[in-house]
């Protein structure tokens, strides 16, 4: 990874410039994200990382780079006792600072989480378009698990996900 790049948990006081990221993100001619234009509050966002630090079963992490937050990656376990083995994950990089390997150590960091909450196995929706995201899940491990046809509604349209998960430990 790029030289100066630190991961770790995210913080409340990281709200805004999270908030900042992922609408420049989500406004990429790329449609690479759920959310366009409508991403939660810095004031939501805060009250969500404080809400982590007495939840043990999501983690917000944080790349920053020269005191800018550059990278996130969420993940959550899932809420049902018969799949509480399985987390999954969201991610995205500042435009500015990828293919420095940023995505693959938030991903690391996102196991390295996972097997201390006795988390299995891993999983995510990447829409198939975004060829990016799912060359590094690829090169990371990840399979193809399946296709979701419209299962996600994007602005005024539905869009198809592949799910995609990866067993640890
Ligand atoms: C997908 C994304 C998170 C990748 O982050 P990144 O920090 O650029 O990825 P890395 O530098 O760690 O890449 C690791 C490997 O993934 C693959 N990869 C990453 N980006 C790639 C691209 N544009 N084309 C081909 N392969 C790519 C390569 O194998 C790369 O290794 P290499 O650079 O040694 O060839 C980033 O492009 C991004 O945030 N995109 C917009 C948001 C998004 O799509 N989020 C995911 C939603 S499911």
């Amino acid at each position: 990874m790029s030289d100066g790049v630190v991961i770790r948990a995210a913080d409340p006081g990281d709200a805004s410039a999270l908030v900042e990221l992922a609408r420049s993100v989500g406004a990429e001619p790329g449609g690479w994200l759920l959310s366009t234009d409508d991403w939660r509050s810095a004031a939501d966002e805060r009250r969500y990382l404080r809400s982590l630090k007495r939840h043990p079963h999501a983690q917000v992490l944080v790349a920053e780079s020269d005191h800018r937050v550059v990278g996130r990656l969420s993940i959550a376990r899932d809420p049902h006792p018969a799949s509480a083995h399985v987390a999954d994950l969201g991610l995205m990089v500042a435009a500015s600072h990828r293919r420095h390997g940023v995505g693959r150590a938030l991903l690391e960091h996102a196991v390295a989480w996972a097997l201390g909450a006795g988390v299995s196995k891993l999983e995510l929706h990447v829409f198939p378009h975004n060829e990016a995201a799912i060359a590094l899940y690829e090169a990371f491990g990840f399979e193809r698990e399946g296709y979701r046809k419209a299962h996600y509604r994007r602005g005024e349209e539905y869009v198809d996900a592949i799910l995609m998960a990866l067993t640890i430990g």
